[in-house]
């Protein structure tokens, strides 16, 4: 029977085991029953019981998670966010090959892309995602393999239009969703190849767990395992154990941190000292069309501008008391980070200033306190300033 996503992720990659939690094998190593059941599973595709490198039973459950959650065939499990993507791109990508990506991609992904990729001969061109058609129009046929977006973008929450981008025929699509949550968003369903996610944010959701994941078509995601094996950017089961708790709840949390981001961000609106908000489900978002069309919520995070610049912004944070200063995103505590110093602090003022991260833009994780409460703390601060 059709079921809401929020009841999936309550069952989601259970494997018929009669226990209602998943079971953690810390092991890195399975006995075979003899030399030719080695060579099987040395040789078999993702093979199970064999060596953690190449598959562990909770990480699996995690992927098959993943898998219903993102209407997908199959998923695949990493170290990292970061490790998703460095292996999906080297799995996929060689020397003379060509990547689109949108140009205010996160930080580690863009230096990923201009540092290690264009030594190895991998070029990328940076295209502006708000831009109708843009992704597209570089593509180079026959040379193009990936294009990269990511949808709501990080810091600045801007919306890449996944109809668009399922579109594109010959190169394969990926959308990095982290900020949406599979919840949040399927581009799947739009046609899009790949989504990825960096579940150490919303997926994990208590900042417990460093993990990243891919989900697609099983075809292609053991073509990318079988370069990730050597790679070695392999998912913990521990973190993957916490990462399966913390799908069970994710509907939850996801429904609370968007209700808390929209109070907020209409409190900021109204404030003298701030002069840009950025929100996907905000009625002034550029892309707030797209947004709704695309999207169940509008995400956890948010962004905002203060008109005195960095000296604002210290004093802002400076009197925050319930809001933390720290990076990531969606977990339970409310965080707050400034982006052109911290998860941008790589790039020059040049190319800050033409992504839109400002000396005075602050990004603002929502997490699971009453909004009445996070409220407060910000009016506070911004009467500081
Ligand atoms: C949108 C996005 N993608 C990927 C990553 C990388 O994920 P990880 O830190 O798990 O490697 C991040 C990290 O903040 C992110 O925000």
């Amino acid at each position: 029977m059709p079921q809401q996503p929020d009841t999936t992720a309550i069952t989601a990659g259970r494997d018929g085991s009669p226990s209602l939690s998943p079971a953690l094998w810390p092991s890195t190593v399975w006995e075979s029953a003899d030399l030719d059941d080695a060579t099987r599973r040395a040789t078999g595709q993702r093979s199970d019981h064999f060596y953690s490198r190449f598959s562990n039973p909770t990480v699996t459950q995690f992927e098959k998670a993943i898998a219903e959650l993102e209407g997908a065939e199959a998923a695949l499990a990493f170290g990292s966010g970061m490790g998703a993507i460095a292996s999906l791109v080297l799995a996929l990508c060689g020397t003379g090959s060509h990547i689109v990506a949108q140009n205010n991609i996160y930080g580690a992904t863009a230096t990923f892309l201009r540092g290690p990729c264009a030594r190895f001969g991998i070029e990328t061109t940076f295209v502006d995602p708000t831009v109708p058609g843009a992704f597209a129009a570089a593509v180079i046929p026959g040379r193009t393999m990936l294009v990269l977006a990511e949808s709501p973008s990080n810091p600045l929450l801007t919306i890449a239009n996944l109809q668009e981008l399922g579109a594109i025929a010959g190169p394969f699509t990926v959308v990095d969703s982290t900020m949406a949550t599979p919840l949040g968003q399927r581009p799947l369903d739009f046609g899009v190849d790949i989504v990825l996610h960096s579940a150490t944010k919303g997926i994990g959701g208590h900042n417990d767990a460093l993990l990243g994941v891919l989900a697609g078509e099983s075809d292609l995601l053991n073509e990318i395992w079988s370069y990730s094996v050597m790679h070695g950017s392999v998912a913990s089961p521990h973190d993957a154990l916490n990462a399966l708790r913390g799908i069970r709840t994710l509907g939850v949390r996801v429904e609370r941190q968007n209700n808390s981001a929209l109070t907020v961000v209409h409190a900021l609106s109204s404030h003298p000292a701030v002069t840009a908000v950025h929100h996907p489900f905000l009625e002034s978002h550029p892309q707030h069309t797209i947004a709704r069309t695309q999207m169940r919520f509008g995400g956890s995070v948010l962004s905002f501008e203060l008109a005195g610049g960095i000296d604002a912004c210290h004093t802002f944070v400076n009197n925050l008391s319930l809001a933390h200063i720290a990076t990531s995103f969606g977990g339970p505590e409310t965080l707050v980070c400034h982006p052109a110093t911290s998860t941008q602090v790589g790039l020059d003022a040049n190319t800050l200033n033409a992504l839109g991260v400002t000396p005075g833009l602050l990004r603002l994780s929502l997490g699971l306190e009453d909004a009445r409460d996070i409220v407060a703390d910000i009016t506070f601060a911004l009467s500081k300033i």
